[in-house]
């Protein structure tokens, strides 16, 4: 069932779990991460960035596409498709407005008051049509789409107090040092932070740049209030291998079924394992 997020990710802070969002690029994708929630019993979050929608050819086809694509497979866990950060109240009205459940505006790139402004502005529009809002505090690193960053600022306790306290949101991504895409040696996560803001705000909190944390971190972030974790760019490697080695092994082959069909099992096979490891197996 299609559904917003806030029920889930209460459910996930006050049962020490977290919900994975997997970002979505075309079909397969989305049939390989709802194949893998579903035999986990998994609720799950769809992840759509602004660049993976205009690839796949908008918002509308998107909802389209996952509402069939739940019906014909018969998906019964708690499905949630999430605008990725969103770059501005008109993108997040729009998708809205197309019927994603759920939306992160993402006003951590400009100054405080105009976050809490744009969040609180998305948010009346959001809860009026059960739709749930996730905000951002401080900077992830790497890169993500049309995301960039050059360097990491951590979120500020007082601050993502007031945004939530503000706004009314429903969940916060307050960057602690996580980054998009692959890390540079060990991810250095401040934990003292999320465990302040964590107590501080009381909402379930978001871990972006999921890809390539270690699991006692991931444990770690779990028993600090984190309730969401974003995991892109591994379903990404783990495609991509999968069809060089199709393509590597196979010099005649032309069948676009037969080259990228195996790469759709490598993202079932890493998100059941993301599931597993975040707690969320048997949830939905
Ligand atoms: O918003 C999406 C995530 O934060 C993905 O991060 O590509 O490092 O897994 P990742
Ligand atoms: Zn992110």
């Amino acid at each position: 069932a299609l559904v917003s997020m806030t029920e889930m990710l209460n459910k996930a802070r006050e049962g020490k779990y977290a919900v994975g969002q997997f970002n979505i690029n075309n079909l397969e994708w989305t049939q390989a991460i709802l194949t893998a929630a579903q035999k986990t019993n998994a609720p799950v979050i769809l992840g759509v960035s602004e660049g993976a929608a205009r690839y796949m050819g908008g918002f509308k086809l998107i909802t389209a596409m996952v509402g069939a694509l739940i019906e014909s497979m018969e998906i019964t866990v708690p499905v949630a498709i999430h605008l990725d950060h969103g770059s501005s109240i008109e993108k997040c009205k729009e998708a809205i407005d197309a019927g994603f459940t759920s939306v992160m505006i993402d006003g951590s790139h400009g100054p405080f008051e105009g976050n809490v402004e744009m969040t609180k502005t998305v948010v009346e529009y959001a809860h009026a049509r059960g739709v749930s809002v996730e905000a951002e505090l401080g900077v992830v690193g790497g890169q993500e789409d049309d995301v960039i960053a050059d360097g990491v600022i951590y979120a500020d306790a007082q601050e993502c107090k007031e945004l939530v306290e503000r706004t009314g949101l429903d969940c916060l991504a307050p960057a602690l040092g996580s980054v998009h895409g692959e890390y540079a040696g060990e991810p250095n996560l401040g934990f003292a932070e999320m465990q302040e803001i964590n107590e501080l705000t009381g909402v379930p909190l978001v871990l972006h740049g999921g890809t390539g944390i270690p699991t006692a971190d991931i444990q770690n972030a779990i028993s600090r209030g984190t309730a969401k974790i974003n995991v892109n760019t591994e379903n990404q490697i783990a495609w991509t291998k999968m069809v060089r080695e199709v393509l590597a092994s196979d010099a005649k082959v032309y069948d676009p079924r037969k080259v990228i069909g195996p790469g759709k099992e490598a993202i079932v096979e890493t998100v059941m394992g993301k599931i597993r490891e975040f707690g969320s197996e048997g949830k939905a």
